[in-house]
């Protein structure tokens, strides 16, 4: 029985946060000890349209097991109309994820601001509770990238 047997499978979950909200949600959750699960990668990024499609993919296939996106509420965002960009471009995404054959569940845009700690505690509970129904990634990962 080898080492890796033993070990209980845990998603691996990146997050995309905006700068001027999502991030500094992530920073009130922690400072009000809010609890979350500690298998989420954040990435910070100045504003949510930053996120290229790519980016997710990329993720998919660099092994995560699910990936969000969070940004300024509608009409909150610090550049005005980035979110709206962003809501445009995920739902032409997730129609093409459905296409490629993966669950369209795997992502999510959430809206957290900087003073909702507790829902972003809340949003990455929930996010992660489902992809561990889901279980592993396995259409577009890539084993070359698996470190364990
Ligand atoms: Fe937060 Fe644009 S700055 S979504």
């Amino acid at each position: 029985m080898s080492v890796n047997e033993n070990k209980e499978w845990k998603p691996l979950i990146v997050a995309f946060c905006c700068n001027w909200c999502s991030y500094s949600g992530a920073d009130t959750a922690g400072n009000n000890r809010a609890s979350y699960p500690d298998n989420v990668k954040i990435i910070r990024v100045p504003c949510s349209c930053r996120i290229n499609p790519l980016f997710i993919l990329r993720a998919f296939q660099r092994g995560a097991d699910g990936v969000l996106v969070m940004g300024c509420h509608p009409g909150d965002c610090h550049y005005t109309t980035g979110n709206y960009h962003t809501r445009r471009r995920m739902t032409l995404l997730f129609s093409m994820l459905n296409y490629l054959g993966v669950e369209s569940a795997r992502t999510r845009v959430e809206w957290v601001s900087a003073a909702e700690g507790a829902r972003f505690a809340e949003v990455v509970t929930d996010f992660t509770k489902t992809i561990e129904e889901l279980g592993e990634n396995r259409r577009l990962e890539d084993l070359r990238c698996k470190t364990n």
